[in-house]
């Protein structure tokens, strides 16, 4: 019997390429998305690369906790995953209680909705912003999480805490696994999907492929006078692929009954940290292009470095990230085009 996975949030940047891996995985697939933040680009480019014209899509609001309830009453889902969520770092400084409202109201109603129709499984998108400014790196599931730096970083933190609070008082049935990304870029080898940010991007490799493409005039690299070999911060940047399988994995583990605690976590990311200014050289030299760039003050609240050590995905998930930062940087700038030419 083939399972069906929920993926809430479906129709953004991870989830469309989760979808993608699950349905190539064998896996029944149900797309939800409230459409807030997307169009429909990425859901008809799934629909494409995987040939699934029928694949079946869902406009509903998990806020709305009779539209989950309706949901979940009405499909089997096995297990879901849960991307439904804002994740603008300074959009939620401004408007607090719009990220708490919608990223924590959202989840619960979700778990809630899963719980009373029978669905035990529940894969969680969380984000390496848990660990702050770790003191060492790389840092591994056991590394302290720190004060968030912004609401949005609390709302991921708070949505951990609600899923292992859930998951204990459970008594066993309900099983969670937290994934904290750390940096997903990049884009499907096919072209069709990728990331599609609305007005000015915040994250670093949008704006970079933006810039390459014109639309941007130049890149500000936040800060060079870092504690770092070239003073530009170190991040640990996954291929989005990579990422949408890790996804395929823990979702295998749990509907083949392979977990060992109620709640497990997992850092998805390479282990292997890259400075800024090496991101944007490899983005130079894997495309034969110059990037109009220049160096800008720090921007407040972002972290000197920080890269995973990802050997316990590697070893219970059986995991691995494979694909190299150039060939990730190659098919962001093809994804550009891609959406350019439209
Ligand atoms: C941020 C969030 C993280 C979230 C992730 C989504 C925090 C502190 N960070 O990570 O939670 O999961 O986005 O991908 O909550 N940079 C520039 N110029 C730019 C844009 C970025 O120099 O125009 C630099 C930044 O200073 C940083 C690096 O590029 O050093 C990566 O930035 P970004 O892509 O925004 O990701 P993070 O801040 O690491």
């Amino acid at each position: 019997m083939k399972k069906t996975v929920l993926v809430s949030g479906g129709a953004g940047f991870i989830g469309s390429h989760v979808t993608v891996e699950l349905i190539e995985a064998g896996y029944d697939v149900i797309v939800a998305d409230n459409m807030s933040n997307c169009d429909r680009t990425c859901f008809e480019g799934v629909k494409k690369i995987t040939g699934r014209e029928d694949l079946p899509f869902h406009l509903v609001d998990f806020c709305d906790a009779a539209a989950a309830e309706k949901l979940f009453s009405e499909n089997k889902i096995d297990a879901v995953i849960h991307f439904a969520a804002f994740k603008a770092v300074g959009e939620s400084v401004d408007k607090p209680l719009m990220y708490y409202r919608n990223n924590l109201d959202s989840f619960m109603n979700v778990i809630e909705a899963a719980q009373k129709n029978g669905c035990t499984n529940i894969l969680f998108s969380s984000s390496a912003t848990v660990y702050g400014e770790p003191d060492v790196v790389p840092v591994t599931e056991q590394t302290p999480r720190k004060d968030a730096t912004s609401p949005y970083g609390n709302t991921k933190k708070m949505c951990e805490d609600i899923l292992q609070d859930c998951v204990k008082a459970s008594g066993g049935s309900l099983k969670g696994i937290l994934l904290r990304y750390f940096n997903p870029i990049g884009a499907h080898p096919s072209a069709l999907i990728g990331e599609l940010p609305r007005g000015i991007p915040n994250n670093l490799v949008p704006f970079i492929t933006q810039t390459a493409i014109g639309k941007r005039e130049c890149l500000s690299i936040f800060g060079n006078d870092y504690p770092t070999e070239d003073g530009t911060c170190k991040r640990d940047y996954i291929d989005i692929v990579d990422l949408a399988r890790a996804h395929v994995c823990a979702v295998a583990r749990m509907l083949d009954g392979k977990m060992e605690q109620g709640c497990e976590i997992y850092n998805i990311g390479t282990g292997r940290p890259v400075s800024v200014l090496e991101l944007v050289n490899a983005f130079e030299k894997v495309n034969g292009l110059k990037l109009n760039y220049r160096f800008a003050p720090r921007r407040p609240g972002d972290v000197v470095a920080i890269w995973a050590d990802p050997s316990l995905a590697n070893e219970k998930l059986g995991w691995k990230a494979t694909r190299s930062v150039e060939d990730t940087l190659k098919s962001a700038w093809e994804w550009e085009k891609h959406i350019a030419g439209r």
